[in-house]
């Protein structure tokens, strides 16, 4: 992860603020577990729940409404 790492909410297209909502979220586990041992562990299992899926993807959402409220939904 570069630093900085997030410098603008600003990105062309919905995806690429997509790719920048599941960045934001996955930041946020990295910097509040910094053990990259105990992450992949934690992976094993989550890769595996079908609710821990479904919260990472809310999480996401909620990230995705800030990054696309930023870039005021790409209208013209
Ligand atoms: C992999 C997203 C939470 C540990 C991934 C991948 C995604 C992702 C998209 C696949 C990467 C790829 O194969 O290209 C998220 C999101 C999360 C979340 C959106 C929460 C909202 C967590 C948590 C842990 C974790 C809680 C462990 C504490 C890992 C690890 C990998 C991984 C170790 C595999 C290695 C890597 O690609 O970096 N995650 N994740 N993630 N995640 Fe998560």
């Amino acid at each position: 992860m570069p630093k900085p790492w997030l410098t603008s909410l600003e990105v062309s297209t919905p995806q690429e603020g997509y790719e920048l909502a599941v960045l934001m979220a996955r930041v946020a586990v990295k910097m509040t577990q910094p053990s990259d041992e105990i992450r992949r562990k934690l992976r094993t299992i989550y890769e595996q729940d079908a609710d821990a899926l479904i919260a990472t993807s809310s999480v996401v959402a909620t990230h995705f409404a800030t990054v696309a409220a930023a870039n005021n939904y790409w209208k013209e």
